[in-house]
């Protein structure tokens, strides 16, 4: 059911025309994973080989976002990938703020849909899109990086991890250690089987790669 619910809002992105974005895109990039999905990534934006070929996090970031994924044992496969908007500013500028809005409620729908237990913004844009959707209070990146916050909704407890853009360590290399300390972070709520509240099992890395 929600399978069908996803094909029906992945078709709504790929023929989306709110925004200036869709004048300029070769393809929208809706996003990619399990669904439901007990992990939710959500970056900044599609770049260049997301644009060419509709899939997110392919590029230079998405080979670093792997690797993040792999030093604590998950997978890409095993985890929902997506952006706060789906289709490629031109020369990969910074999404403006009507694009983010013209766009937000997909990452709405996506979020109701995939029903994840645990969902991790990258970066300052997503982390402020992800908080302003749960109706919390967004602080600097710098601040709330690697920390735990808790929100209840309808469904259950949904626990939010922001970290940095996988992107910021390439850009800012200082930033390299911070940024395998978030992903730590997120490893050890997944280590720890964090309880979501619901009466599902802990979220383990075992019960997530299953
Ligand atoms: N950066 C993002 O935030 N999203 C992508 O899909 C690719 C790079």
């Amino acid at each position: 059911m929600e399978q069908e619910a996803v094909r029906t809002l992945n078709r709504d992105i790929v023929t989306c025309t709110l925004c200036r974005l869709s004048l300029t895109r070769i393809n929208a990039v809706p996003g990619e994973g399990p669904v439901p999905s007990r992990l939710l990534f959500i970056g900044e934006a599609p770049g260049r080989y997301e644009d060419l070929t509709g899939r997110p996090f392919i590029g230079r970031a998405g080979a670093v976002l792997e690797e993040l994924l792999s030093s604590i044992g998950l997978e890409r496969s095993c985890v929902f990938i997506t952006s706060i908007i789906k289709c490629r500013p031109p020369e990969n500028r910074i999404p403006r703020k009507d694009e983010i809005a013209a766009c937000a409620g997909y990452l709405d729908r996506q979020i109701d849909l995939l029903s994840p237990e645990i969902i991790v913004p990258m970066g300052r844009l997503a982390s402020e899109q992800v908080f302003s959707h749960f109706g919390i209070t967004c602080g600097p990146i710098g601040s709330i990086h690697g920390k735990v916050f808790h929100t209840e909704t309808p469904r259950g407890r949904i626990v939010i991890i922001p970290v940095y853009h996988p992107a910021a360590m390439t850009h800012n290399p200082p930033l390299k250690d911070a940024v395998f300390q978030d992903f730590r972070n997120i490893g050890t709520l997944l280590e720890r089987g964090e309880r979501s509240g619901r009466n599902t099992p802990g979220l383990d890395k075992r019960s997530i790669l299953e």
